[in-house]
């Protein structure tokens, strides 16, 4: 199975944004709006959901074209469950469409498929086609996706903690030994790298509980446009200011010019970038 190709104007953006730059290898968003863009037109929330979809849809097709290894969408978090009943059930129905419809295009992609959350918490046939979805796709080697399911940071690094102190009172693992890269070892991301980038739509200025311990360098980007309008244009607008970054995990930037490293971005690349796009 191969990966549905870019063509046209889209190929050429997406080529000079790969000349530009660094392509972060790891992208999670916060989808964000849904609810407002429905208001906005006179619609009930739920259209907003629904047309969210197709934004995932275009973001994870774009992302896997890019070359991009690992895509994490907030999909549903542990304060989600807070929200009336009939707009958790119509989600969850949602989610359960989309999981079905979209599975053999995802797998024609290449794309491999991850939860990270309370899995156990969503309804029986969500998790029955999202283990599914996952199995099917375990052996691609494209996009990983990762939804993030009745998820929230805190409750990560929560569970984390009381698997640490059992480990410890079993006597596999000593405190001493405890360190970031243990810790890390403990979340339900330990398979995957942290988030070059962190992308919020509808222009709120927060994290929300999202992979707290994980984006402790990520670079945020947050987009003003509405999670259902948000599209591979704006993908790219994000991925055009990443390399624009300066990424100093810490240090000085003299000591960045001095080291050569994958993660140290030209400061020209968002110029380089919108200068071809505009040739087009
Ligand atoms: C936030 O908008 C969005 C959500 C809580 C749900 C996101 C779900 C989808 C896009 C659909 C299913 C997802 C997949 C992965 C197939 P909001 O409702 O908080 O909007 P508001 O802030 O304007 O109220």
């Amino acid at each position: 199975m191969a990966l549905e190709k870019a063509t046209g104007h889209d190929k050429k953006l997406q080529d000079r944004l790969i000349e530009s730059g660094e392509i972060p290898k790891h992208i999670a968003i916060i989808m964000d709006g849904n609810g407002r863009w429905a208001q906005r037109r006179g619609l009930p929330r739920i259209a907003g959901h629904h047309e969210g979809v197709n934004s995932v849809r275009d973001i994870v097709e774009a992302c896997g074209q890019l070359g991009i290894k690992f895509l994490t969408l907030y999909a549903f978090s542990t304060e989600n469950w807070k929200r009336p009943e009939d707009e958790v059930s119509l989600l969850m129905r949602l989610l359960l469409k989309a999981l079905r419809d979209e599975k053999d295009r995802l797998h024609q992609n290449e794309v491999q498929l991850k939860a990270i959350g309370e899995i156990h918490k969503l309804p029986q046939d969500v998790q029955d086609e999202l283990l599914d979805g996952i199995e099917v796709m375990k052996r691609n080697t494209g996009l990983t996706l990762i939804l993030a399911l009745s998820y929230s940071g805190r409750w990560d690094i929560t569970h984390a903690v009381r698997k640490i102190v059992e480990d410890v009172r079993l006597g596999s693992l000593r405190a001493e030994e405890i360190s970031e890269a243990v810790v890390g070892r403990y979340l339900s991301t330990r398979e995957f790298p942290d988030p070059d980038l962190m992308i919020r739509t509808s222009g709120e200025m927060r994290i929300s509980n999202f992979l707290l311990w994980q984006i402790a360098y990520s670079e945020l980007y947050i987009s003003d446009q509405f999670w259902p309008a948000f599209r591979r244009k704006d993908l790219y607008a994000a991925i055009g200011d990443y390399q624009r970054r300066e990424r100093r995990f810490g240090m000085v930037s003299d000591q960045l010019k001095k080291q050569e490293g994958p993660r140290v971005f030209p400061l020209s690349g968002m110029e380089r970038f919108l200068k071809s796009v505009s040739k087009l």
